[in-house]
Formats: structure tokens, sequence, C-alpha cells
């Protein structure tokens, strides 16, 4: 295995808000752990929190957007070979394979229970799927295993150096790394979507999973990294590292999208639609 991560103490004291955040923005984060981090919170309580989080990408066709997405950036490659890490409940996973027809799908999670799930799941039975329990910061594959890491609205569970350590590990297993995370907003947006969640919350989550996924929400919303904190952290993994941010539309339902596309130096094959720029 080869590692090329480098996260120093100036990374691992980064506020979300990336190196130059301002004081306001540095207030507005938290290192209070989502429920589906805690080893303290039950199983069932976590998977709440996955039913909500299932239920807002199937009502905001999150995961066929997703899918596509991860689809677009390996458009190249005729029989791509993808590992979704952080999947939870594995329905992006399972639109890459409805929308694909020779692409193969390793679905992931740090958490068994997840895991366990998804293999008795329409992914246990595919055959171009499998299940795995993966630690996105020590992944169990030798490099160049895969063509594609994906990870989707994951990436702000982990703390700036165990982020940069991810980058690293995605980017040895694989040639390319998609991040689909929730924006940043200001801190008056911050206020205002917290606001904004309730009746949302209310209308579309399973009652039993209103409170945990608006909890595990809005925490996240005060997790979430900027477009500078994501080239900070992909720099500290590899100076070299190409970072391409791409434009996810935003339907009105679930979190803004922030999205990137993490290349190490002997890899770069640009995507060539809905391109950004780091801002
Ligand atoms: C908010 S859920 C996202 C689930 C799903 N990807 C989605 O789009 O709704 C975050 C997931 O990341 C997983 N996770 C947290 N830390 C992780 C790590 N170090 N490695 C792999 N997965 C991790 C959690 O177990 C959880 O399932």
């Amino acid at each position: 295995m080869t590692h090329r991560y480098g996260a120093g103490p100036a990374i691992a004291s980064m506020p979300r808000g990336g190196p130059n955040a301002t004081w306001l923005n540095r207030l507005m984060q938290t290192d209070v752990a989502e429920y589906t981090d805690r080893r303290d919170v039950s199983d069932e309580l976590k998977q709440r929190v996955i039913k909500g989080l299932d239920a807002m990408g199937e009502r905001a066709s999150l995961h066929e957007q997703y899918a596509k997405t991860a689809l677009q950036v390996v458009e190249d490659i005729a029989d791509p070979r993808i590992l979704e890490i952080g999947a939870g409940h594995g329905r992006v996973s399972e639109e890459i394979l409805k929308l694909h027809a020779t692409a193969t799908v390793t679905a992931s999670d740090l958490d068994p229970t997840s895991v366990a799930n998804m293999a008795a799941g329409p992914l246990g039975s595919h055959p171009r799927a499998r299940t795995q329990v993966v630690d996105a910061t020590d992944i169990d594959a030798a490099d160049a295993t895969y063509d594609l890491v994906v990870f989707a609205l994951a990436f702000h569970h982990l703390p700036p150096a165990t982020a940069c350590l991810a980058i690293a590990e995605a980017t040895r297993v694989a040639s390319r790394f998609l991040v689909i995370d929730l924006k940043r907003a200001s801190p008056m947006g911050i206020l205002l979507n917290s606001l904004v969640m309730v009746p949302m919350s209310l209308a579309i989550l399973p009652p039993s999973s209103i409170l945990p996924t608006m909890h595990d929400a809005i925490v996240s919303s005060l997790r979430a990294y900027s477009p500078s904190a994501f080239v900070a952290l992909g720099k500290a993994a590899d100076p070299r590292m190409d970072i391409e941010f791409l434009q996810l539309e935003h339907n009105g339902i679930g979190p803004r999208p922030m999205t990137a596309v993490f290349r190490p130096p002997q890899a770069r094959t640009p995507v060539v639609t809905n391109r950004g720029s780091a801002k």
C-alpha cells in the first residue's frame, strides 16, 4: 500500500470554513457528533436516521442524482469498478447498478449494522454488487482496485485530519474520489436552514425518524466543509492533488450539495460537463 498522507497540525486544527474562515464562521461549527457516529447510541436509533436519509433522498431524487454524477465521473470507462463508502442505506449504489449495465459496485460503511442491512436487501443478491465493512480512513483494498470511490453526505462526519487521510486512502485505491456533501452555508444560512428543515422533515420523514434525523442534520450543517477547506484537505493529502468542483442542481428539498472530485497527480482526466470552480 502506498500512503501519501501528509496532514500536519495546521490541518488538524483547520476550521470547517477553511484556513481563512471568519470568526463568526468558526463560531458556527461544532465537535458534537451525529448520532450515527456515536458508540453510546443504539443501533436502532442510528437506523432511524439512516431511514430518514433514505426517505429524504427518495423524495428529492438524491439517490438517482448522486448515482448519475458518479457515472458521469467515470463516463470514459466502459466497465467502471466503483466503491461507495459511508453508503448507509446503499441506495446510491443501487441506482448506479440500475443506470449502468456493466458497472460493478462495492457498497460499504463503517457501521456493521448498515452493511448487514444492505446485504439483506437488493445489493446482497445483485450479481454486480458486494457489501463490505470499510473504514474510509483505512480502506481494505490494494492500490488501484477501483476506478472511483464515492462518498455521499458523509465527508463532514470526519474531522479535518481524518478527512485528509480519507482523501489519501480513496485516491490510493481509485484514480478518482467523488465527494458529494452538504454545502457549508453562511452563519445566517445555517440558522435559516434549521428553521426550514422543521416543516420539511415533518412532511417527508417517517415519524420515528423526524427528531433523530433533524438532530443529525443540524449537527451536519455545523460540520460541513467550505470549498477552501476541501482544497486545503486535498492539498494536504498530496500537494499535487487535482480538485475539481462540480455543480449539482438543488431542487429545494434536502441539503444544498457541495461536490468535488479529487484526482491524484498520475490520474488527471477532467469531467467534461457541469464544471465549476473553487471559491
Ligand atoms: C449521513 S450518513 C450518509 C448515508 C448515505 N451515504 C446517504 O447518502 O444518505 C453518513 C454515513 O457515513 C458513515 N461513516 C461515518 N464515518 C465513516 C468512516 N470513517 N468510514 C466509513 N463510513 C463512515 C456512517 O456510518 C453513516 O452511514
